[in-house]
């Protein structure tokens, strides 16, 4: 459990070691979902046991799922309804997770039952409007019924729905996700279009559970015919490379550093956060890289010569989206300025991340300019430490914490707990490798 207020201090000895960081919560998510609607058992190993992806473990159990604990909690047997869930005894609570909410929504509005889900300030106030209009067009009944417009919770009369073709409007595995999983539960053909590549996970757990999708080559287009019958197959959830992506800035800023992550995920609609690094000079190497379903791999990263800014391009931002927070903190350290714009998105995560970055660096001293859908940041000059919030934002939390060991002083930040939503364990690995 993490605390709630977190201190770190200039890193002077480097980080060291090596650590293994907790499973993918994207994957988490999906395999919970997918695995609580397949037929039989399957051993699940390296579930991300972080309060967003457990909510949504919980959510499938209230549908009938049924997990049996196995030697640790990351590794469970999942027991499957066979595409015959129940309805739910009491409302379902996402926490933190807008994707858990947006991804069930996609299931439940095609199950024969009614439920409602709820999230604790910070989702009830993320555009939930977004998988409301392509659900509502395939005929689901979803009520968005928060005190701002088109926020949760969602009151879901599920019924019988009917397929559609879907032109995403925004970059969103969150929407892609939520149309697909309703698309599995419904007669006929639903398809999507998205106007840029996003994280295709549920693509590839379709894949490994055998279920029929077809993606066209540039992979813009994604179709599945429903309904899916499928059986439980076991899997292993690779490390988060958004979680990873906090020591591989660390480890890059901070002098006389020399750190190994173990089996993280490399998905390359997921690893730009790699791409851009290397482009800015870090020292990254990856070794020991399995491809089977999603590839993973060893990464070791070693302080960089110098880190030099970079234009984050348009394509890259949604393959980055999450690590846009501890990046910004990189372009701080690095020379010359980075730009990162086509990123409004940001505007509805966990936070306002334009903003509370934004106010982060500013607070710490750095050079930054903000915009309607991003920032530039212009580095080189060195940060001082300053108490911050971190907006009941664990990415901005763990970010500011990495600025803070190569900043002068102390760099306190506020209002940490939310880092179980996504990274059980992060205060034990800061220690083990500044130690
Ligand atoms: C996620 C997709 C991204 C990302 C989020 C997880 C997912 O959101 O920011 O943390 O698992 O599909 P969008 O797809 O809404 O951009």
């Amino acid at each position: 459990m993490s605390s709630d207020t977190i201190t770190t201090r200039r890193a002077t000895g480097g980080l060291h070691g090596t650590i293994t960081v907790p499973g993918d919560k994207s994957i988490s998510h999906r395999v919970a979902i997918l695995g609580a609607l397949a037929e039989g058992s399957m051993q699940v190993n390296n579930y991300l046991c972080s309060e967003d992806c457990l909510n949504t473990l919980r959510a499938m159990q209230q549908l009938g799922a049924e997990v049996t604990p196995g030697d640790c909690p990351q590794n469970f047997t999942l027991t499957g309804t066979a595409m015959a869930p129940a309805a739910p005894a009491k409302d379902i609570d996402c926490g933190n997770s807008g994707t858990g909410m947006r991804l069930m929504a996609g299931i439940m509005a095609a199950l024969p039952f009614s439920s409602r889900m709820f999230g604790d300030p910070s989702l009830c106030s993320r555009p939930m409007k977004r998988i409301i209009d392509p659900l509502s067009q395939m005929g689901a009944d979803i009520e968005a019924c928060g005190e701002k417009p088109g926020c949760a919770p969602l009151q879901i009369k599920g019924r019988t729905l009917t397929p559609i073709h879907y032109e995403l409007p925004m970059a969103s595995a969150q929407v892609k996700s939520a149309v697909l999983l309703a698309g599995m539960l419904t007669a006929g053909t639903t398809s999507v279009h998205q106007p840029a590549i996003t994280r295709d996970h549920t693509e590839k757990l379709f894949n490994h559970f055998g279920i029929p999708c077809t993606v066209s080559e540039d992979g813009l287009d994604i179709a599945i015919n429903g309904p899916v019958h499928y059986r439980a197959q076991d899997i292993t959830i690779p490390g988060d490379i958004s979680s990873a992506a906090f020591w591989l800035v660390a480890a890059s800023i901070v002098p006389n550093s020399e750190i190994t992550l173990r089996q993280v995920g490399l998905n390359p609609t997921r690893d730009a956060i790699i791409t851009v690094l290397r482009r800015m000079g870090a020292d990254i190497t990856i070794s020991h890289v399995h491809n089977s379903g999603e590839p993973y791999g060893d990464i070791t990263v070693r302080t960089a010569d110098q880190l030099t800014g970079t234009v984050i391009l348009k394509h890259e931002i949604p393959n980055l989206i999450d690590e846009i927070p501890v990046l910004a903190v990189a372009a701080a350290f690095a020379n010359g300025s980075t730009s990162i714009r086509n990123a409004a998105e940001l505007r509805v995560k966990e936070s306002d991340r334009i903003t509370t970055t934004v106010n982060n660096l500013r607070a710490m001293g750095a050079n930054v300019e903000d915009f309607e859908d991003g920032l530039v940041i212009t580095g080189g000059q060195p940060l001082h430490g300053a108490v911050m919030d971190s907006y009941h934002d664990h990415r901005i939390a763990m970010a500011f914490l990495m600025a803070g060991l190569h900043a002068d002083g102390e760099t306190t930040l506020l209002n940490c707990t939310n880092i179980n939503t996504s990274y059980p364990g992060f205060e034990e690995h800061l220690r083990e490798l500044i130690s």
